[in-house]
């Protein structure tokens, strides 16, 4: 995505098929045996097949993923390479920050294809960063053919030697996520008569269909409980309970440095607020938007907006000290993103082709209806949080709110 906020904040682009492009029939089958044998799926059990399932799940095709070319949306990074340049700064800081260790690691979470990768690595280059000699990148990609499209692009820019598997061992450098957690499966809950109520998928004539049921566990409930929501009467929401499980994972990954993850999403109050009371599934195909996760099984994307708040608290249950939360926008100001697109300009050797793609590229970034109003959370351990990091400095002006 991108741009995937589109359905939010009415940000579309054409759609260049039809929306319906079918369902993976094998996938269909596998849900339908699951749901015969043991009775209606959580949601969260619906998106982890849809999504994950080896071989047929919309991550675990051999197809190429993310990116310009025939991929359901865009993500910063694909956007332009300006975005990984920026990210390589504050990397860079982070070094600096470390003691300039001899071997800096990155550990990319959902790597993909190596965009942010490859931006990264060009970025050190081109600010002639001595980084660039210490940096290691570890993808960790649950989808072992973009491993090696990640391998091949990174080789196709001259870095294959600044990348390796991914180990178990805690690192010191920087774990980093972008557009990861909004793609872990979620359940779905509603407020009905007075109680909650878990959204369950089922199977009736022909097509996955959404019954209401008791939540299938009590965790759902302590969630909202402990983030102070309360749901109104018809009101819609997602929870993501698999949250705890990937920070602490993630977090036990870091030794020392900074846990960088970059997504769209809320504090709990606003999420769960009623701004939002439809909720926040969205399925993606095509570069189009639309709010049916049971259409396309296994082809379009599903996500759902982060809980900013449960993600400040699985940090802080992992031992991890925060070192801050501001949006993209503000983020790639604070690490002079600006100040790249003058310099490019001033270049006599950028082509009006290329200057006008950064300018594109760099308005997507910081628009806050396509990803400039993403959620960049920082996270450090052992690590000195002050002053904060250049990217973390940064504050714009706030629009006052209106209309409300
Ligand atoms: C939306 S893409 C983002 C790719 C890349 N980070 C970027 O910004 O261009 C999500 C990527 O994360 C991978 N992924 C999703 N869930 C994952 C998980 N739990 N562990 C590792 N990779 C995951 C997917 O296979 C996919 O390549």
């Amino acid at each position: 995505m991108s741009e995937r906020r589109g359905l939010e904040a009415g940000f579309r682009r054409e759609p260049r098929e039809p929306l319906d492009v079918g369902s993976e029939p094998t996938l269909v089958d596998r849900l339908r045996a699951e749901i015969a044998a043991s009775g209606p799926l959580t949601f969260a059990r619906f998106m982890e097949l849809a999504l994950y399932e080896p071989g047929l799940g919309y991550y675990r095709r051999a197809r190429s993923g993310p990116g310009a070319a025939g991929a359901d949306f865009l993500t910063a990074p694909e956007t332009h390479p300006i975005f990984g340049r920026a990210v390589a700064r504050q990397v860079h800081e982070v070094w600096e920050r470390l003691g300039r260790p001899a071997e800096l690691v990155v550990r990319e979470h959902g790597a993909g294809t190596g965009a942010l990768a490859v931006g990264i690595l060009d970025g050190l280059a081109a600010e002639r960063s001595p980084l660039i000699d210490a940096v290691v990148i570890e993808p960790v990609e649950i989808e072992a053919a973009r491993l090696a499209a990640f391998d091949e692009r990174l080789r196709r820019a001259g870095h294959a030697r600044r990348h390796r598997p991914a180990s178990r061992e805690p690192i010191t450098g920087v774990v980093l996520a972008n557009e990861v957690l909004d793609a872990l499966p979620v359940h779905r809950v509603e407020w009905r008569d007075g109680r909650l109520r878990e959204g369950l998928v089922d199977w009736l004539d022909g097509r996955f269909i959404e019954v209401l049921a008791p939540p299938t566990t009590p965790a759902l409930e302590e969630r909202l409980r402990i983030e102070g929501i309360e749901l109104r009467e018809g009101q819609r929401a997602e929870i993501c309970l698999a949250l705890d499980g990937w920070m602490a994972a993630a977090s036990a990954g870091l030794g020392r440095g900074l846990l960088l993850l970059i997504d769209y999403g809320h504090p709990a109050s606003q999420l769960y607020g009623p701004r939002r009371a439809a909720g926040t599934l969205a399925a993606y195909v095509n570069h189009r938007v639309h709010a049916d996760p049971f259409v396309n099984v296994g082809r379009q994307d599903v996500t759902a907006h982060v809980d900013v708040t449960a993600v400040e608290r699985a940090g802080s249950a992992a031992g991890l000290a925060p070192v801050g939360i501001t949006s993209q926008a503000e983020f790639l100001a604070g690490l002079g993103i600006e100040a790249l697109l003058r310099e490019a300009q001033s270049d006599p050797r950028t082509t009006m082709e290329a200057y006008l793609a950064l300018r594109s590229g760099l308005m997507r970034l910081l628009d806050p209806a396509a990803t400039g109003g993403f959620q960049v959370m920082g996270f450090a351990r052992d690590f000195r949080v002050e002053p904060p990091l250049r990217g973390f400095a940064y504050r714009l002006a706030r629009t006052p709110p209106h209309g409300r």
